[in-house]
């Protein structure tokens, strides 16, 4: 079969940019064929554009404050993604609802990725909302957006255990390490041409699923 372009991405931002980065280096790396076209921040103090810059990637910063509605920002959202050619849109720790403009612009061209296991715990606090609930496992999710707080179809989900001692921020350590794993993979079986969409699922080409024998219980049963 014929190698498939590198897929052109935007990144969407609000903070410090760690996934942003994980992406940026698996590029590097050459284990993800992808071109990182713009960095956009609500924010402008956002870490994440000084990432991009070092990598002589275009940075913006459009303040949602600037803009009398969702729908507002979202269109000039969609208008620099679609002046640099912007095929897939990534969220990487942009906290902003995406309103229809940005959804029917990238329908099924939006990834994001949530901090637990949905549809446990979506919404802005997934750690710490898992570690008051009392579960012993939890993760992160990569799914595609749609209408809705982190209810789209999912792509790729790792779990990590919770560990006695733990708070808020050990156990979101542990969730971010691993999202810096799924969330290149999740845009590289996009790139390959290998996801599909169908009602809630996705359907993965070739996918090279966890062996039936893995599981992860927590605490290990002896
Ligand atoms: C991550 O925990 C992600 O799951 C959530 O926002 C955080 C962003 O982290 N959506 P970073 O800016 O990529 O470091």
């Amino acid at each position: 079969m014929a190698e498939r372009p590198a897929v052109k991405i935007g990144v969407l931002v609000s903070g410090s940019g760690t996934n942003l980065q994980a992406i940026l280096d698996a590029v590097a790396r050459g284990d993800l064929k992808a071109e990182v076209r713009v960095v956009i921040s609500n924010r402008a103090r956002a870490y994440a554009l000084e990432r991009a810059r070092n990598h002589g990637i275009a940075a913006l910063a459009i303040d949602h404050r600037q803009f009398a509605s969702r729908e507002d920002f979202d269109r000039a959202l969609v208008r620099e993604l679609r002046a640099r050619d912007v095929e897939l849109v990534v969220c990487a720790g942009f906290m902003r609802l995406l309103s229809p403009v940005m959804l029917d612009a990238y329908t099924g061209r939006i990834m994001n990725i949530h901090p637990a296991l949905l549809p446990s715990f979506p919404g802005i606090y997934g750690p710490r909302d898992a570690l008051e609930y009392g579960v012993r496992i939890s993760g992160c999710t990569v799914f595609f957006v749609t209408e809705g707080v982190d209810v789209g179809p999912i792509i790729i989900q790792s779990a990590v255990p919770v560990l006695p001692g733990d708070d808020e921020e050990t156990l979101a350590a542990r969730i971010h390490r691993e999202e810096h794993r799924i969330y290149p993979e999740a845009i590289r079986l996009y790139q390959e041409g290998r996801l599909q969409v169908s009602g809630r699922r996705v359907i993965i080409r070739d996918a090279d699923s966890a062996s039936e024998s893995l599981a992860l219980a927590n605490p290990r049963p002896r």
